[in-house]
């Protein structure tokens, strides 16, 4: 038995005690009164009443324990030059300090905070100011425009944003002021101040009375104290694809996620305080948030902000100079990162000009991992490369080969076994466990572990609806695949609209939603389709409206620039195709899988139900005269 075989043992005869005993190991100013509450199924929560504060973990614990000097955060930026490396004590300087700041503008616990910036050391600061004073952070990611803005202003209704006036892109300056200003005119809420982080490369126009220069705000603020915070209060709200336009509001609380987030890191990352650890991800996602933030500061390590591109910023070798420049141990990313470093430098030119003698491990997540890119990785680095699972509602890992308990074998396209605390399994038809090998739904058994979502925002019917309700007693993953005979799991694809871009999450309804609004268009479908770098991107087809006459390219040039303003560049939404009409089936619903082969160039069968078998012929030739199926890597 491997060592992570024996610890999921050890937390399946007594989930409780496993947890406790996880709990020791944070700081609390009051201990719970049990560790899980389960007397509101389906409804569960943590360490229920207890007292802790999520800041003072990440940043006075340290301190008072002897980590004062030891680097916290060192920001990189190769898109402005700019390296700064803040130790524990300096980054609770200015945490408390932006508290006190808040505290002035009489932001108190509970209230909400909408943090729309860039990737800077100051997003970091507002993240833990927001944790110390109890109030519920927001991040919302900067590739997303005004719309996506305006829609998580009107959920969470926010006192306060805090921005930064531009995000830098590898190619271009992004001015966020004029799309911040366009979502609170659009919102329904309207909230009572911004302030705003003026970087030297574009700075915003203030509106008089509503906005705050961050400086301004800083100057002669006082230190606030952290504030002793239930655990099951909510620590922060994170808004992911649904399927519809209307994205979910995961909720985060402050003790699960303390406890759970500070285990992984040792167990599944196998990292020990005072290493550095570096999830180049984006503060806007929840890897962000758990592997950027949270986790590496809970566990004392020191944590990479990066603000750059794996290729571009300025060159294939930008992640192997940080990895050297700041001895980083794991590396955590997406595997899109991977295939784009792969494009560039096919033979690893770059990998040798830098000493990487110290990364001990590259983890890969957020989209199914290729083999080819999971083998050429492990080749090149020569370290091992371990692909997890997991999603913005669990905010850890659902399943991963556990460094920390012992390696097992790696098995390229799987995401090796659960992760101690879920208890997964695949169901099949009826809702009937499914033998090994073969595909089902994949759900996990309640009660989550703490860390996951305990609701959504303001929405417990919805949370039950969207997770609860497919199969009773199970939260329903929405992704589908199976267990082999050695009891690993291989997540194969998503069972709901959502498809995966550059491991970004988009539901192709809420695409649909803007591409058929525009007037000359009867109706579309948005799917995802294979692509070399990103994984997946999404392809519009589109019927136009009888008497529509203008040039398809036109419409379609129309179409890709109304789904950048209204969701945002993110969206990576570049091909529409004007076809004669949609493939569907006698009922009426349109055969979105057997397009997606058609267009991947992947054998299909004609569905049985199909209303008309000539549609799918049609559709081939006008995918063919657009460039499809691709030429593709091996999926
Ligand atoms: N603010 C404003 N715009 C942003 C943005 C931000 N924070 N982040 C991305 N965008 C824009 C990009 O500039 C790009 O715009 P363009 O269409 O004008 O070129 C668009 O959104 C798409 O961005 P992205 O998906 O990042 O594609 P890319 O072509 O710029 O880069 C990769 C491709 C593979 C290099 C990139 O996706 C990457 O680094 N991925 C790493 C994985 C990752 O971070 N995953 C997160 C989960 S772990
Ligand atoms: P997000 O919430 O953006 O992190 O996206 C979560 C989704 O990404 C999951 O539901 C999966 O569909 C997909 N995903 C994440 N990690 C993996 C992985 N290692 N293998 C396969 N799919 C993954």
């Amino acid at each position: 038995m491997s060592g992570q075989d024996e610890v999921y043992e050890r937390w399946r005869t007594d989930p409780e005690g496993f947890w406790e005993e996880a709990g020791r190991s944070v700081h609390w100013f009051r201990k719970w009164d049990a560790v899980l509450d389960s007397s509101r199924p389906p409804f569960y929560r943590w360490f229920p009443g207890a007292l802790t504060n999520s800041c003072y973990n990440a940043l006075d614990w340290h301190v008072e324990q002897g980590r004062a000097e030891q680097a916290a955060l060192i920001y990189d930026s190769p898109v402005t030059g700019a390296l700064r490396v803040y130790t524990y004590r300096e980054l609770l300087a200015e945490v408390a300090r932006f508290g006190g700041a808040l505290l002035r503008l009489g932001i108190t616990a509970g209230d909400r905070v909408i943090i729309y910036m860039s990737m800077v050391p100051e997003a970091v600061v507002a993240m833990l100011a927001c944790a110390r004073l109890g109030a519920v952070h927001s991040v919302v990611f900067g590739g997303f425009a005004a719309n996506e803005l305006a829609v998580r202003i009107s959920d969470a209704r926010p006192k306060l944003i805090v921005a930064t006036s531009c995000g830098i892109e590898a190619n271009r300056i992004v001015a966020y002021k004029p799309l911040l200003d366009a979502a609170i005119e659009k919102a329904s809420w309207k909230p009572e101040r911004c302030i705003m982080l003026q970087r030297r490369e574009h700075t915003a126009d203030l509106v008089p009375e509503r906005d705050l220069d961050w400086t301004e705000v800083m100057a002669g603020a006082q230190p606030a104290a952290c504030v002793p915070m239930a655990a099951t209060d909510p620590l922060y709200i994170l808004y992911t694809s649904g399927t519809t336009g209307k994205p979910k509001g995961v909720v985060r609380d402050n003790g699960g996620h303390l406890v759970a987030v500070r285990w992984s890191m040792k167990a599944i990352y196998g990292i020990e305080p005072g290493e550095t650890f570096w999830a180049a991800s984006d503060l806007g996602w929840a890897v962000g948030h758990s592997y950027i933030v949270y986790g590496p500061l809970f566990h004392g390590c020191t944590t990479i902000l990066y603000e750059g591109k794996p290729v571009g910023t300025p060159d294939p070798g930008a992640f192997w100079r940080v990895i050297s420049q700041h001895n980083v141990r794991a590396l955590f990313t997406a595997p899109t990162a991977f295939r784009a470093i792969k494009r560039d430098d096919p033979a690893g030119t770059y990998i040798r000009r830098y000493d990487l003698s110290g990364l001990r491990t590259l983890f890969l997540a957020g989209e199914r991992c290729d083999p080819d890119t999971l083998l050429w990785a492990q080749k090149r680095l020569n370290v091992p490369v371990v692909d997890h699972w997991w999603q913005t509602e669990t905010g850890w890992p659902i399943a991963a080969n556990c460094v920390g308990l012992g390696m097992l074998p790696v098995k390229p396209g799987s995401c090796a076994k659960a992760v101690p605390g879920y208890d997964v399994r695949v169901l099949g038809e009826h809702g009937r466990e499914a033998p090994d090998g073969e595909m089902g739904e994949i759900v996990i058994k309640l009660p989550l572990p703490p860390g996951c979502l305990p609701t959504l925002w303001n929405d417990d019917a919805g949370f039950q609806n969207a997770y609860l309700r497919p199969r009773p007693g199970y939260y329903h993953t929405a992704d589908a695949g199976y267990r082999d005979r050695d009891g690993y799991l291989w997540i194969m694809c998503r069972t709901d609209d959502i498809i995966n871009v550059a491991g970004h999450r988009l539901s192709t309804g809420g695409l649909e939603e803007v591409v058929a609004s525009h007037p000359d268009v009867a109706e579309c479908a948005v799917i995802g389709v294979a692509d070399e770098i990103k994984g997946e991107v999404p392809l519009g087809l589109v019927v136009l409206k009888a008497g529509v006459a203008r040039p398809a390219e036109e419409i379609a040039a129309e179409l890709v620039e109304m789904v950048r303003e209204r969701v945002g560049p993110i969206a990576s939404f570049r091909l529409a195709a004007i076809v004669k009409r949609l493939p569907k089936t006698r009922s009426g619903k349109i055969v979105r899988g057997t397009i997606k082969k058609i267009a991947d160039g992947l054998k299909y069968q004609v569905p049985a139900t199909i209303d008309d078998p000539a549609t799918l012929e049609e559709i081939a030739a006008s995918l063919s005269a657009i460039g499809f199926p691709r030429r593709l890597y091996q999926r």
